[in-house]
């Protein structure tokens, strides 16, 4: 019984350079693993080689309505001076935006953006996000992403930080990008694309 459990060093040596190399291809195919623009796509990371960490893309439309009978932003806070900046400096929105799978408003909701915007620069529009995506949609019902960062509003993607989540994203770590699809200059009203890629647990 002795002998058969008996593991030369070199044989360990061997065994854990062959764990350590499997583990890394696998983290590294879980990044490579193709985007599914659907809320429901999970790549396959870790799971064995107690590495539990998933990645996830997940992709759909905030929706930012300011004006109108039902808005989803609004204006909390402002300052004396904001009226008279040209980045809107001062101001703070609180949110509860739609996100919806496709562009239109019409097409299927899959969860809620909840939180604020501060126009944080006074030189260049760029806002400070603080937001939790709350999913109601599919196997993330229930769960959400905090989303913290900047966001320079015209610029053509604008990357911030995925700083936690809970549920399906306890743990979650990642990035955020985010393309204007449309903005109406008149209203401020806008539909913003979101790409979330989140590694998490
Ligand atoms: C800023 O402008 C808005 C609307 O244009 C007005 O309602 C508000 O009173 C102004 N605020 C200040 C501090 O001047
Ligand atoms: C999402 O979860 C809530 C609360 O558990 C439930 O009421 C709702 O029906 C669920 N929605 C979907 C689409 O599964």
């Amino acid at each position: 019984m002795a002998k058969l459990l008996f593991i030369s060093p070199h044989t360990l040596k061997a065994l854990l350079l062959f764990i350590t190399i499997s583990t890394t291809t696998t983290t590294i195919l879980a990044l490579k693993h193709p985007h599914d623009h659907k809320l429901r796509h999970r790549g396959g990371g870790g799971g064995g080689h107690g590495r539990p960490e998933k990645f996830t893309h997940l992709h759909f439309f905030w929706h930012d309505i300011l004006t109108g009978r039902d808005p989803t932003a609004v204006s909390v806070a402002r300052a004396a001076s904001t009226n008279a900046s040209a980045t809107f400096f001062g101001v703070v929105n609180v949110i509860d935006d739609p996100l919806t799978a496709g562009p239109a408003m019409a097409s299927k909701l899959v969860g809620r953006a909840q939180g604020l915007y501060a126009s944080a620069s006074k030189e260049g529009v760029a806002l400070m996000m603080a937001m939790n995506f709350a999913f109601t949609e599919g196997e993330y019902n229930g769960s959400t992403v905090a989303v913290l960062g900047q966001n320079a509003a015209f610029s053509d993607v604008r990357e911030m930080a995925v700083v936690g989540g809970s549920g399906a994203f306890r743990l979650a770590r990642g990035y955020v990008q985010a393309r204007t699809h449309s903005l109406d200059v008149k209203t401020g009203n806008a539909v913003v694309e979101y790409d979330v890629f989140v590694w998490h647990h």
